[in-house]
């Protein structure tokens, strides 16, 4: 892997050899980064792939962070099986993480065996993101680094100990949950079993606190992604087979409307063939793609193009690829071999030249996970026991296809200097740098709100998109829950018409729209026009996920550690450092909110909450379920219908409390020029009843025209 001069430097800088014992090697490769290294290391590792740079000086700007253990104490065992790795745990820790989980929150006391995978059957580990990475509330992360199938016992075993004196064991109690009852405190250690592996690298990570962690993780892997200003507007993906006069009279459709819309995501049909891809436009559906795009952009829409990564004998790079391709095939097309820079070149430089330069804004890299039971249909993918030419097998391979899927196209983008958000259906770790959405294809909002938390222990980000409903308030909730996240997306890939027309699929595609689908689609733009008002806020989150590590959707554990209260709250989070949103699903009218200590605002109402207590909230269907943390200055934008290049938002400044201070992010939103410094720190000031703006930094432009300020409270 190549590394700059500025990291070597920096490595001889930080770099110690700790411990050496009989099998392991501790050295840091960056201030409060710990890398134990036993016996031979796989070759395809997830760390071997990360192109990026750790961010060392603000690595080290962190707090100095102190382990509750010695990395002494960590146990490694090589045998027939494979490896072992035994990390203490205390009777009190609290565990976070493995990815994108979608069916648990706190992983004490499971067993998580985190495999990439479309269909998370029974909370087992399945997951579009499977990292092998933990953090405790105890204030470290640990990482294994492989892409070897690995099972974590999180506390959930007990070992056969020869000096054991003292039987513990279980005689039933009163009833039978007693009887079967796992406190998650049995052994002492967290326990993972990597199969077939011959060595190991294991990441540990320091605090001294949850948040810290992640930060660490995050700028070790280069720092958060910031994705496009504009991505963070509204996407509309387009029904499958729609034709380029379909997609231009949707696009009519938001413009006439006035109904935010900046990304426009045309689904398979685009394409000469979908199910292997060709990546050639469909000239009977889409004559003239060139000129399409461009007047697209003219109207304020960029394109963003679905497809997946296995080629059809039907495209360009399927004969460059033939050699360079696994030993089975995926709807009879080739699967790249990704881990070869070689053919991830082929396909990277095809997609440069012909969608790239031509102006096409991002993709959807979609089917890069894995299938045992597809929704609907029989299995696909390559099998596990594939074999590629650089060496990988196709077990490693399906851990490291979305990760080095997004590496290949992601590095088009940052080779030209363009910004872009993509969606992709599979990551894995130190992914961080990658503006790209996960998404999926279940569909349960409970699942959707818990991985909004997962994401922020998974340096990932997560799009809980919004399809068909069957009732209005299912709708509207989900839509609400879209709006409070990183990505808002419509995917009416099998819709006609928008779903505020028209909630139930059948009716909606037989263009039966509902009587009320006026006074749905004016809630619908009320709650869009929100999400463009937050831009320039969850711009600000996003620079702090860049610069700082600090996720900006995450747990409220990771903001208040200390508060037991937040160890199990999987439905309720932060949005940057101000705002908590406690979603509702369709299931209920009211819900408990827990509020952590300190003032709290109902965003609604502007009702003052004392924090440390749980309320039972009720919110109209079209408020948002969001509070705000007392001593915030909360800038809100003048909504617009999409971020053009030359966007100034006109902010009013709301003022909670006793607030004094809060900054903006402002640059060009579109490049990467901010590495080399072009941008500025907006100060936003509130002393003594008068406002003050205060522009540091060497952006010469200005994309916020600060308005007015009110006082909330
Ligand atoms: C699925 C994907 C959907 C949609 C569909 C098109 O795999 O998750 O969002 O894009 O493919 O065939």
């Amino acid at each position: 892997m190549k590394r700059s001069f500025a990291y070597t430097i920096a490595l001889i800088v930080f770099s110690q050899l700790l411990i050496l014992n009989a099998h392991s090697q501790t050295i840091l490769p960056a201030a409060g980064v710990q890398k134990i290294t036993v016996g031979t290391v796989d070759k395809f590792t997830p760390y071997s792939f990360c192109a990026e740079q750790p961010m060392v000086n603000a690595l080290s700007a962190l707090p100095a962070g102190k382990l509750p253990f010695n990395t002494d104490d960590i146990r490694i065992t090589i045998n027939n099986r494979g490896v072992v790795v035994e990390i203490p745990l205390d009777d009190t820790e609290q565990l976070y993480g493995f990815g994108m989980q979608i069916g648990s929150f706190n992983q004490r006391g499971l067993k998580k065996r985190p495999i990439v995978n479309d269909n998370p059957l029974n909370d087992l580990g399945y997951t579009h993101g499977p990292t092998t990475f933990y953090v405790s509330n105890k204030g470290y992360g640990v990482l294994i680094n492989t892409s070897r199938y690995t099972t974590f016992y999180c506390g959930s075993t007990e070992k056969n100990a020869k000096s054991k004196t003292e039987a513990k064991s279980n005689n039933g109690g009163s009833s039978v949950e007693e009887l079967y009852k796992n406190d998650g405190k049995a052994s002492g250690y967290v326990t993972a079993d990597i199969p077939g592996a011959k060595g190991i690298e294991v990441f540990v990570f320091a605090g001294p606190d949850l948040k810290t962690v992640m930060q660490r993780y995050n700028l070790f892997s280069g720092g958060g992604a910031l994705p496009a200003i504009w991505g963070l507007g509204v996407k509309y993906r387009v029904k499958a087979d729609f034709n380029q006069y379909q997609v231009d009279k949707m696009a009519a459709y938001f413009r006439d409307n006035h109904i935010p819309c900046d990304v426009l995501g045309l689904e398979p049909r685009w394409q000469t063939a979908a199910y292997s891809c060709s990546y050639v436009w469909n000239k009977s559906f889409f004559p003239t793609p060139n000129e399409f795009i461009d007047s697209m952009k003219n109207k304020g829409f960029h394109i963003n193009l679905w497809e997946h990564a296995f080629v059809s004998p039907k495209s360009p790079i399927y004969q460059p690829l033939q050699n360079k391709a696994g030993n089975y095939l995926v709807w009879n097309g080739l699967v790249p071999d990704f881990a070869d820079t070689s053919a991830a070149n082929i396909f990277a430089n095809y997609h440069q030249q012909t969608f790239v330069n031509e102006g096409i804004s991002g993709f959807k890299m979609d089917e890069c996970d894995n299938s045992n039971i597809a929704f609907g249909s029989d299995t696909w993918s390559f099998p596990e026991l594939s074999q590629f030419p650089s060496g990988i097998d196709g077990e490693q391979m399906h851990q490291l296809f979305g990760l080095l899927y997004q590496k290949t196209i992601y590095g088009i983008y940052k080779k030209l200097n363009r910004r872009t958000y993509l969606d992709v259906r599979a990551s894995n770790a130190f992914a961080s740098s990658y503006p790209a959405a996960l998404y999926s294809d279940t569909y349960l909002h409970e699942e959707y709100i818990r991985m909004i938390l997962n994401s922020g222990f998974a340096g990932m980000i997560w799009s809980p998109e919004v399809r068909e409903s069957n009732t209005i308030k299912d709708f509207m909730r989900r839509s609400q829950t879209a709006v409070l996240s990183a990505q808002t997306l419509y995917n009416s890939w099998y819709l006609q018409n928008p779903p505020w027309l028209q909630i139930n699929k059948e009716k909606n595609n037989k263009g039966e729209l509902m009587e009320n689908a006026k006074e749905i689609e004016a809630d619908i733009r009320k709650l869009l026009n929100f999400r463009m008002s937050l831009i320039p806020y969850l711009y600000n989150a996003f620079a702090d996920y860049h610069f700082k590590g600090i996720p900006p959707f995450r747990a409220l554990v990771m903001d208040y550690p200390q508060d037991k209260n937040t160890f199990n709250l999987s439905d309720e989070y932060m949005i940057g450092n101000s705002i908590l949103a406690a979603p509702l699903t369709e299931k209920v009218d009211e819900r408990k909110v827990y509020l952590p200590e300190g003032l709290w605002y109902d965003y609604n109402t502007n009702q003052k909450y004392e924090g440390g207590k749980y309320y039972t909230i009720k919110p109209d269907l079209n408020q948002l379920p969001i509070f705000i943390k007392a001593g915030t200055i909360l800038p809100l934008a003048k909504p617009v219908e999409f971020v053009a290049s030359d966007t100034r938002f006109e902010i009013t400044c709301y003022v909670y409390g006793n607030a004094n201070r809060a900054t903006l992010f402002e640059d060009d939103g579109v490049t990467f020029n901010y590495d080399s410094g072009a941008f500025n720190t907006v100060n936003l000031l509130w002393n003594k009843n008068k406002g003050d703006v205060k522009r540091v930094g060497k952006f010469k432009g200005s994309r916020y025209v600060i308005k007015k300020w009110q006082v909330v409270d």
